[in-house]
């Protein structure tokens, strides 16, 4: 836990009065977000963007004042966490399944600040099998166009059902070992009809921030 809000704290003074924030996903996005609130208490003004309805009750909660994602064009900083960060800074996102909406809000980013803990750094992806959003309309056949690529899909379940993303779509978990070429094999799946996006952030990261036990950081 140290580790992670350590990281995401670290995140935070770069965010300064006036910006638009983008707010990530998950655990360690969570301690951004919830500096974020005691630093809005204390004077600093900014707006928000959330990538999940999650983080956007939890943003709510903490008086962060929100803006419609419609509403601009630009963001100016997005912190975020991932499931992996390889050597060159790209990610795979989505254990928490909000990739998609975390995917939109990066491309809108000048700057992603990714904060991980260190079991998050690896030299190369696909030790954790890499999230794929897919339509519910044929996702049986859909799966299958997947495991063409050289994976073992497997549909998440949750509460004996299938978890279903904030957008209404299920997500797959593909298990490809080791990821060689990250881009071609993000082209690949995302050209399959009925996918909507995978967990692949490629040369996203402006900045990758990890942290470590000892509540210490070492930023990338
Ligand atoms: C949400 O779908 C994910 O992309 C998260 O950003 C990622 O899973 C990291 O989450 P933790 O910080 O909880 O590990």
């Amino acid at each position: 836990m140290e580790s992670k809000r350590a990281a995401a704290e670290k995140a935070v003074e770069y965010i300064r009065n006036g910006m638009i924030i983008g707010l990530g996903t998950g655990s360690t996005a969570y301690w951004a977000i919830q500096k974020l609130g005691i630093n809005i208490k204390d004077g600093l003004r900014v707006k928000a963007v959330a990538t999940s309805i999650h983080t956007e009750n939890l943003a709510k909660e903490l008086k962060i004042p929100l803006i419609s994602i419609s509403e601009i064009e630009e963001i100016d900083i997005t912190v975020d966490g991932a499931d992996e960060v390889d050597d060159e800074w790209n990610l795979i996102k989505g254990g928490g399944g909000a990739h998609l909406r975390e995917k939109i809000v990066a491309s809108m980013s000048k700057e992603l600040i990714i904060v991980v803990d260190e079991s998050k750094k690896v030299n190369r992806l696909g030790k954790f099998p890499l999230p794929v959003e897919i339509v519910i309309f044929n996702y049986e056949n859909t799966q299958k166009k997947l495991s063409t690529l050289g994976c073992v899909p497997q549909l998440r379940i949750r509460d004996n059902k299938p978890f279903l993303t904030d957008n209404g779509n299920y997500i797959v978990d593909c298990d490809f070992g080791s990821i060689g070429q990250p881009r071609e094999l993000h082209t690949a799946i995302n050209s399959i009809p009925g996918v909507v996006e995978n967990g692949l952030f490629i040369k996203m990261a402006t900045k990758v921030i990890i942290g470590y036990q000892d509540g210490s950081v070492k930023e990338q």
